[in-house]
């Protein structure tokens, strides 16, 4: 189809945590050597809870990037930026509108419970952005034709919303008068050899649901270099039957890594003040662990303790090698050793893990411009890739009339 490209965004909420390393950040690392990759800051979407307080959004825009260039994202590797920069966003979020049907947005499983936490809060999310967010976060995704959009659980059935979306758009404008014929051309263009295997590629998707088939045709079209953009939408729509593929289906990839808890056991954050934040000094890390809380059952040293009671077997079972493990399953359950011997492994790797982030973290908080720089230098090639998709977008809803 279009060529693999990884999106993902985050709310902007400031200095980052073990908590986003583990459940995002270091996954993003990973992606940026496979694929294209563009990592944004979603600063509208912080204004669709939080409109009442936009201050925060400049300081927490900044703390999170240098977080995010600390952890290794490199700018050569990976577009980074801000999402009111290209306020193309919010021009797909308003022509999505128009066919999104309200049902759609109501039913997204996480929309009345929301609205009632952040009620509890003092938070009046009953507004139209709030309804909208799921629609914004489709548009940031489809903006850039991204297929490959890492998340959390969470955030699932958005990037379901986000491929009914692409459906219906392509199904209401995807048609053009006389789509068969100049598909038809198109696959004359491809060369008499190109040409007879696409035909049969497509006829044995077509007849048999062959689903290889429809990767191989895929494959071919995606090959040709001398085709106009305009072909290859009709060739990719052709081999399915309907009409162009103007929009492109996302769909979600999840993080397979064990989840990393506060220090009390429950999520970690820091407004739960449970979190070891990712420029935290040694000393201070060293000093969270020690104050853990442990298996409550365990009252004197000689006291046997279960770790599945025990918000330190969590961090044991991200940074611990299954010697490790085994140590702390029977000493603990032995009382064969100490909480504090138990945690001493645990807090070495995190500091050991920390070092190279806090370093150059370091660099950036020195030069702000730094920053700045490789931001600004994302916002421009985020707008040249939001600009191609907005033509056709545009074009397919008649609005390109002179
Ligand atoms: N909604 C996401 C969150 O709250 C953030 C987000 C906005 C996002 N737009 C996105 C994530 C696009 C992935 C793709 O975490
Ligand atoms: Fe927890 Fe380790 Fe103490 Fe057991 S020995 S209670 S796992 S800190």
């Amino acid at each position: 189809m279009f060529q693999d490209r990884v999106l993902s965004g985050m709310r902007p909420t400031g200095a980052m945590h073990l908590g986003h390393y583990h459940g995002a950040l270091k996954n993003w690392v990973r992606l940026q050597n496979e694929f294209p990759c563009l990592f944004f800051a979603a600063d509208w979407h912080a204004l669709t809870t939080h409109y009442e307080d936009p201050s925060v959004i400049e300081s927490t825009v900044w703390e999170m990037f240098v977080d995010w260039l600390a952890v290794g994202i490199d700018p050569a590797k990976a577009t980074l930026f801000i999402q009111s920069r290209v306020p193309q966003h919010a021009e797909l979020t308003m022509l999505l509108a128009f066919f999104t049907p309200l049902a759609w947005l109501e039913r997204v499983p996480t929309y009345k419970d929301l609205v009632e936490r952040h009620a509890e809060k003092g938070r009046d999310v009953l507004t139209y952005g709030f309804l909208g967010y799921p629609l914004m976060q489709a548009a940031d995704i489809m903006i850039y034709r991204a297929n490959k959009v890492p998340v959390g659980e969470d955030q699932v059935s958005h990037i379901e919303l986000t491929r009914e979306i692409a459906r219906r758009f392509n199904h209401l404008f995807g048609r053009e008068k006389g789509f068969e014929e100049k598909a038809e051309a198109a696959v004359k263009k491809l060369g008499a050899r190109k040409a007879k295997l696409y035909r049969s590629l497509r006829a044995r998707y077509q007849e048999q649901g062959d689903a290889e088939a429809l990767g191989e045709a895929q494959a071919l079209v995606s090959d040709v270099q001398n085709l106009t953009l305009g072909d290859k939408e009709r060739l990719y729509g052709f081999i399915e039957g309907g009409g162009r593929m103007i929009l492109a289906e996302a769909e979600s990839l999840l993080t397979e890594t064990p989840k990393l808890l506060g220090l009390d056991g429950q999520k970690m954050s820091k407004s739960a003040d449970n979190a070891i934040m990712l420029r935290e000094p040694p000393e201070s890390v060293t000093q969270k662990i020690r104050k853990m809380q442990t298996d409550p059952a365990r009252v004197r040293r000689s006291d046997p303790g279960e770790p599945e009671r025990c918000p330190v077997w969590n961090l044991h079972q991200v940074y611990s090698n299954e010697n490790t493990r085994n140590w702390v399953l029977q000493g603990c359950r032995t009382a064969g050793i100490g909480c504090l011997e138990c945690k001493q492994p645990v807090i070495d790797s995190i500091n050991a893990e920390l070092m190279p982030i806090r370093e150059r973290a370091a660099q950036y908080e020195e030069d702000p411009t730094l920053v700045r720089n490789v931001i600004q230098d994302g916002c421009e090639k985020a707008s040249d890739l939001a600009d191609e998709t907005m033509r056709d977008v545009r074009d397919a809803m008649g609005l390109n009339y002179t």
